[in-house]
């Protein structure tokens, strides 16, 4: 396949996946204002062009939390991948590892932490989310630690699900719902074959242990609606703080305020996103929100940032207006869907080359020096 785009990913997983898991893939809260916004505002931005500065060399490389990768992306967490294709997570994690960029294990992936990290060559990131278990949670991060993670994303924007239209069309949500229906019916079983699903009773590796010691699968949604805690505040963290000793990146963060709170937790990172427009719809682009989150707190942590990135020019316009490094959420769900680890290293060499482009022709030759001075503000 001859891909040239994000947007032909998409069109072959439109083509592959069955129709409920692309909706949860490819929508978003509400009306996916937020959505449309991500995806517009980003293309909005001008980049500078520049002439003869001797572009002849490009280099994409950077250091993000002490690691050298080869160009400035993160595979951001997504979960139920493994629902996208046969064991999802590792050949996501594979393409990231054969293109020098760190892959984030999401809670509710399918392949287990202890399935994900000895598959990949490369130490792998591990997202969390707030579960009231505080126990289990401990567990989690032992098991990212043993694990050898080498960075913990603490996702902070979901303390309730926002509302997914799409999701309670085809039965993903909503107060019918149980994950037993779209694993096991609602799943084509020809999918379901095709993914190496059928007939496996627990599919989400990470959360396993605690949906055995509840009633199992077919009551993981109800366990998620009891276990996400939407009471947690900041000083909540704090103990996530102490046990978690390597990187810590708080997730969704779109306020300069929130972005401060996280400085005085002593986060090392924090993610400037939205959720992809999956949370708040009417909440700002995270383009739009990114200058005001870097200029607060920039020179004290790593500032990353995604939603809306499709294209590596995207890339090139989050670095320039703050961040040192970009998430890809659908982009690398799209080309897993329609291509497992080959279309994932596909997309990822895609962006890069893109990026390279864009650097070249704005005069940039070091990503690690870009900044708003690429911006054309005219
Ligand atoms: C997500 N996202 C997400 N985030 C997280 O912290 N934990 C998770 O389990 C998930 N799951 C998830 C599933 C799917 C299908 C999508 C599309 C997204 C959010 C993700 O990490 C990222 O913030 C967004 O996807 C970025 O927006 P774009 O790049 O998709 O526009």
């Amino acid at each position: 396949m001859i891909a040239t785009s994000t947007e032909d990913f998409r069109r072959r997983a439109r083509a592959r996946l069955p129709r409920f898991l692309f909706d949860y893939i490819d929508g978003a809260a509400g009306d996916e204002t937020t959505l449309r916004r991500n995806v517009a505002d980003l293309q909005d931005v001008a980049i500078r062009q520049r002439v003869l500065k001797d572009v002849s060399r490009v280099d994409t490389a950077t250091t993000l939390f002490g690691r050298r990768q080869g160009s400035p992306v993160v595979l951001a967490p997504v979960g139920l991948a493994g629902m996208y294709a046969r064991r999802g997570e590792v050949q996501a994690a594979r393409a990231a590892a054969a293109r020098d960029v760190p892959f984030c294990l999401s809670t509710v992936a399918v392949c287990p932490l202890e399935e994900v990290a000895p598959a990949s060559r490369a130490p792998i990131w591990f997202q969390l989310y707030v579960i009231r278990d505080r126990g289990f949670m401990r567990d989690l991060i032992a098991r990212a630690k043993a694990q050898g993670a080498s960075a913990m994303v603490f996702t902070v924007d979901m303390p309730v699900p926002g509302s997914r239209r799409r999701d309670a069309h085809s039965g993903m949500s909503g107060p019918n719902a149980v994950l037993r229906r779209y694993v096991q019916a609602a799943l084509h079983p020809h999918w379901a074959w095709h993914v190496g699903l059928h007939g496996r009773p627990h599919t989400l590796g990470n959360v396993a242990p605690v949906l055995e010691r509840a009633s199992g699968l077919e009551d993981f949604m109800g366990w998620l609606g009891k276990n996400f805690d939407p009471a947690i505040q900041w000083r909540d963290l704090e103990w996530i703080r102490e046990a978690w000793d390597g990187p810590l990146i708080i997730k969704g963060i779109l306020d300069p305020e929130d972005a401060r709170d996280a400085v005085r937790l002593g986060a090392d990172g924090v993610v400037v996103s939205n959720h992809g427009g999956r949370q708040l719809d009417g909440a700002l682009s995270t383009i739009r929100a990114l200058p005001a989150v870097a200029d607060a707190v920039g020179d004290r942590l790593t500032v990353l940032a995604d939603s809306g990135v499709r294209s590596g020019f995207d890339v090139l316009r989050m670095l320039a207006s703050g961040a040192k490094g970009v998430l890809l959420g659908r982009a690398w769900v799209y080309a897993l869907a329609a291509g497992g680890q080959r279309g994932v290293e596909q997309l990822l060499d895609l962006l890069n080359a893109e990026l390279r482009t864009g650097m070249a022709l704005s005069g940039a030759t070091d990503v690690t020096r870009i900044d708003a001075d690429l911006l054309d503000r005219r």
